[in-house]
Order: C-alpha cells, then sequence, then structure tokens
C-alpha cells in the first residue's frame, strides 16, 4: 500500500488544481452510520424512503425523527483521523477545495477551508412552504412551523432525493471541476447524481482520479483500498517527504 499511497502523493504534487470529493465513508470511523452500508437503516427504511419531499408531506414527523435521530448521533461524535488527514493536505495544498456530500459538517468542525456542503447541512432548518431559513429546536420530536409565514413546517437544511442542489453550491461546483486537474474521491457509493458523475467529468478533460475506499475502487486512475482515517494521514506523510 505505500506504493500506492506514494504514488497518490506524486499525482497530488503534479496537480495544479486538485479538488477534494467526499461522501458518508469518510465519516464511518466516527462513528456515523453510511447509507448504503450494512448500518445504514432506521426502522428498515432506506435513506431514498425518508429523504423526499413526498415522505415528508406524507409523514413530517416520521421524517423529522429520523433527522433527529442522524442530528443525536452526530452531536455526540467528532471528526476522525481522515477529516484532520485532509486539513492537513489543504495545508499543504491550500486552492484544493472540499466538496462534500456530507452534511454532517465534520469538514468545518476539523478545520478544512473552502468546504463546499452540496446536499447543505443537518443542522439547519429551513421552511417547507415559503423556503426561509430559520432556526428550529432540533431536539424535540414536533415539528415545528414557521415563523416567517407562519403555515409551513420547518424542515432539514438538506437536498432530498429529487431536488435541485443549492444554486450557489453548483455554480462554486462547476467553476472548481473546470479549473480540475485532478479529483481525490473519498468514501463515497457513487450512486448518487450529480458527486457520481464527477470524477468522469475531470477524466474527460485528461485529469487524473484518486479514489479511496473500503471496497475496491474501479473505473480510477488509482484506486486504494482501505479505510480513509489510515490512507488520508499516509498520503499527508508521502507528500512531505516529496
Ligand atoms: N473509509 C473509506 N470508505 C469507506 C469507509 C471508510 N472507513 N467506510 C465506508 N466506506 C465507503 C463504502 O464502501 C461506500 O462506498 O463509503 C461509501 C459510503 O457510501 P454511501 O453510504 O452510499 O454514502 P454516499 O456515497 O455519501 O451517499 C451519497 O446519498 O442518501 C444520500 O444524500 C445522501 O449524501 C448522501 C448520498
Ligand atoms: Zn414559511
Amino acid at each position: 500500500m505505500q506504493e500506492k499511497t506514494s504514488e497518490a502523493a506524486k499525482l497530488l504534487k503534479a496537480s495544479r488544481h486538485p479538488v477534494f470529493l467526499s461522501g458518508a465513508g469518510i465519516s464511518a470511523e466516527s462513528g456515523i452510520p453510511t447509507f448504503r452500508g450494512e448500518d445504514g437503516l432506521w426502522k428498515n427504511y432506506r435513506a431514498e424512503e425518508l429523504a423526499t419531499a413526498h415522505a415528508f408531506q406524507r409523514d413530517p414527523k416520521l421524517v423529522w425523527q429520523w433527522y433527529n435521530w442522524r442530528r443525536q448521533i452526530i452531536s455526540e461524535k467528532k471528526p476522525n483521523a481522515a477529516h484532520y488527514g485532509v486539513v492537513k493536505l489543504q495545508k499543504l495544498i491550500p486552492q484544493m477545495p472540499i466538496i462534500t456530500q456530507n452534511v454532517d459538517g465534520f469538514h468545518k468542525k476539523a478545520g478544512a477551508k473552502n468546504v463546499i456542503e452540496m446536499h447543505g447541512n443537518i443542522f439547519e432548518t429551513f421552511c417547507f412552504s415559503c423556503r426561509a431559513y430559520s432556526d428550529a429546536d432540533t431536539t424535540t420530536e414536533e415539528v415545528q412551523k414557521c415563523g416567517v409565514c407562519k403555515s409551513g413546517l420547518l424542515r432539514p437544511g438538506v437536498v432530498w432525493f429529487g431536488e435541485a442542489l443549492p444554486v450557489n453550491a453548483m455554480q462554486q461546483i462547476s467553476i472548481e471541476l473546470q479549473k480540475a486537474d485532478l479529483i481525490l474521491v473519498v468514501g463515497t457509493s457513487g450512486q448518487v447524481y450529480p458527486a457520481a458523475g464527477f470524477a468522469s467529468v475531470v477524466q474527460s478533460k485528461g485529469g487524473k482520479s484518486i479514489e479511496i475506499n473500503i471496497e475496491q475502487p474501479v473505473n480510477v486512475d488509482l484506486g486504494l483500498t482501505g479505510k480513509a482515517g489510515e490512507l488520508l494521514p499516509q498520503i499527508v506523510e508521502e507528500y512531505m517527504k516529496l
């Protein structure tokens, strides 16, 4: 594996504009369940059944309680060696943006800069009707009404299946991908678009792709099979030797 972490470090060093993309797997070693792993179910529901506007309309309390469960877990956990590895890497490569599908806020909490939370943040809330952002009590089981329009229900500030990504985030990402000559993908199953397509965007322009996953990566220039919390710090170490 040392050969591969060293190769990854060399590719990063040679890149003028690398971008970093993470998914739920980077927070797995913090103790946060992934979506498509063995521990991804809540009360036998899959994420796809709960993370939709339709599910919230049908049963807002059920969806809210799922988010309460997830918020509770996240608030009891902290960033791990992978998140801190990213921060160190970014100190060496300050122009590298951190694009994440995760809503746990751990990249920022660890101290990363230029973090694009493309699926939002689980601790924020906005109105299902008028879309105004306001704070809700995210510990109570009751779904709360919006204080602005007085009628809509407050929903989590995340992107659900079937919804468009925040315009700002998409604009920033497209600027970054235009410049990118390398993408480092960590801990995502690559099943949810648009993030699942970012590596091929970079590759189609002749850029390189590196992936870290506990399951053997496919369709990348360099795949590292293993835990993000072990491999990212090793890549940083190798980078510092160059
Ligand atoms: N290190 C590296 N990779 C890991 C680790 C680890 N310690 N643990 C798990 N993984 C990998 C798994 O092999 C899997 O490929 O992380 C990936 C997690 O995949 P998903 O659970 O599908 O998470 P993600 O790709 O982030 O999901 C995308 O789907 O439900 C939506 O909006 C939600 O942002 C989420 C999106
Ligand atoms: Zn409202």
